[in-house]
C-alpha cells in the first residue's frame, strides 16, 4: 500500500469576510494570494482565471454573492444592489455550468429574506456548505472511479481538475489520487494543455506536491501513447455535461476521446451532479469560450508566433456521449451514458 496523499491544497478561503484565492496565474514559480472584497472583482478574477475550472468557479461566485451581501448592509435598495453584483458574476465565463448552478442555488437560498442582514446569514451559510460539499463529493467520487481501475493500470489527464480546480481533491485527478493511494495505478501521465499549461503548470505541481509521480507529454504525444499500450483510461474533468451525456471540458478533450476509442483505451469523465445540465439537450447548445488570441500566439507573455498570424482559441470542445464509456458522479457511475441512465442521477 502506498502512502497516503497529503491533500493539503485548498485555493479557496473566506475568512474575516474576505475572499482569499491563490493566484493559478501565478504557479507554479510563486504561491500567491489575491484577496478579495467585493462581487465585480470576484468576477474579474473568474475571467482572468486567477481560479478556474469548473468546480470552483462555481464556489468562488457563490462566496462572490456573500461579498455583495456584505457590500449592501444598510442599503436600503440591497436587494437590488445584490441582485446586479449577481449579474456581473454570471457573465464572468459562459461555459461552466458550475458557475450558473452556484449562483441559481444562491439566490434560493437568499429568496424568502427580507432584510440584507438576513441575505448576507443565508449566502455565507449557503456558499460554505457548498465548498464542503463539493470537497466531501470529490472524495466520493474519486472511491467510485477508482473501483474501475484495474491494478497495474496507466492513466493518462488533460487540463487541471485537482485540488485547484474544486473545493478542495479534485475530480478527475480525484478518481487518480484515490486509485494511486489503493495502489491501483502503475503511472500518471498528464497533458501540458496548451495553450494555458493547466497540465504542466497546475496538474504537476499538485502531483508532485502529494508525492504522485507524473509524466507531462505534449498533446501530438498522447496517439504513440495510446496506441503503446501504456494507458488503461483516459480520465478527464468536464465543464457541462448535456442531458445526452454529450460533455463540455478543456480543447482537446474530444480529439482524446477520438484517440482512446480507436486505440481500445477506455475513457472516463469524472464531475460533480452539479456539472450536469439537465436542461441542456445535448452538446450543440454548450457555449463555447473563446479566448484571447495572445494565449496562442505568446508563451509566458512574449509572443513566438510570427508576426502577422492570428490565433484560433475555443477554451473548450465537446465530446459525444458515445465516446465516454463512464460518467463517475459523487452519486454514482453512470457506464456508456444515455439520457434515460444520466437521468436517474438527477436529484428526486
Ligand atoms: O479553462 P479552465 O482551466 O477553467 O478549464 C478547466 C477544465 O476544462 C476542467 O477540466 C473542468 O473545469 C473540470 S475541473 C474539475
Amino acid at each position: 500500500m502506498r502512502q497516503e496523499h497529503s491533500d493539503t491544497i485548498r485555493p479557496i478561503h473566506f475568512a474575516d469576510g474576505r475572499l482569499q484565492l491563490l493566484d493559478q496565474r501565478r504557479l507554479p514559480r510563486e504561491t500567491l494570494w489575491q484577496s478579495y472584497d467585493a462581487a465585480p472583482a470576484v468576477a474579474e478574477a473568474i475571467r482572468a482565471m486567477v481560479v478556474r475550472g469548473a468546480p470552483a468557479i462555481g464556489i468562488t461566485a457563490g462566496f462572490g454573492v456573500v461579498l455583495a451581501c456584505q457590500n449592501a448592509l444598510g442599503q436600503a435598495d440591497w436587494r437590488e444592489r445584490i441582485a446586479a453584483d449577481i449579474e456581473t458574476l454570471r457573465a464572468a465565463r459562459p461555459t461552466a455550468v458550475n458557475l450558473f448552478w452556484a449562483l441559481d442555488r444562491m439566490q434560493g437560498v437568499m429568496s424568502g429574506c427580507t432584510d440584507a442582514e438576513s441575505a448576507l446569514a443565508a449566502a455565507e451559510g449557503s456558499a460554505r456548505a457548498m465548498l464542503e460539499a463539493d470537497i466531501a463529493g470529490n472524495r466520493r467520487l474519486g472511491a467510485l472511479g477508482a473501483e474501475r481501475i484495474a491494478a497495474g493500470s496507466g492513466v493518462l489527464t488533460h487540463c487541471n481538475t485537482g485540488s485547484l480546480a474544486t473545493g478542495g481533491y479534485g475530480t478527475a485527478l480525484g478518481v487518480i489520487r484515490a486509485a494511486w493511494d489503493a495502489g491501483r495505478i502503475r503511472e500518471v501521465f498528464a497533458d501540458e494543455t496548451r495553450p494555458w499549461l493547466q497540465g504542466s503548470r497546475l496538474t504537476a505541481w499538485e502531483l508532485v506536491h502529494d508525492g504522485i509521480p507524473v509524466q507531462l507529454l505534449c498533446e501530438g504525444a498522447a496517439a504513440s501513447l495510446l496506441r503503446s499500450g501504456r494507458v488503461g483510461w483516459v480520465i478527464v474533468g468536464a465543464d457541462r455535461i448535456a442531458a445526452n451525456g454529450d460533455t463540455a471540458n478543456k480543447i482537446g478533450t474530444y480529439g482524446l476521446a477520438l484517440l482512446a476509442r480507436a486505440h481500445g483505451v477506455r475513457f472516463m469523465v469524472a464531475a460533480p451532479v452539479a456539472t450536469i445540465d439537465f436542461a441542456m439537450t445535448d452538446g450543440t447548445g454548450i457555449p463555447i469560450e473563446q479566448r484571447g488570441e495572445e494565449e496562442v500566439l505568446e508563451l509566458g507573455g512574449t509572443r513566438v508566433a510570427a508576426a502577422g498570424a492570428h490565433a484560433f482559441n475555443p477554451a473548450f470542445d465537446v465530446t459525444p456521449a458515445n465516446l465516454i464509456d463512464a460518467i463517475v458522479t459523487e452519486r454514482g457511475v453512470v457506464e456508456a451514458p444515455t439520457r434515460e441512465r444520466l437521468a436517474t442521477l438527477r436529484e428526486a
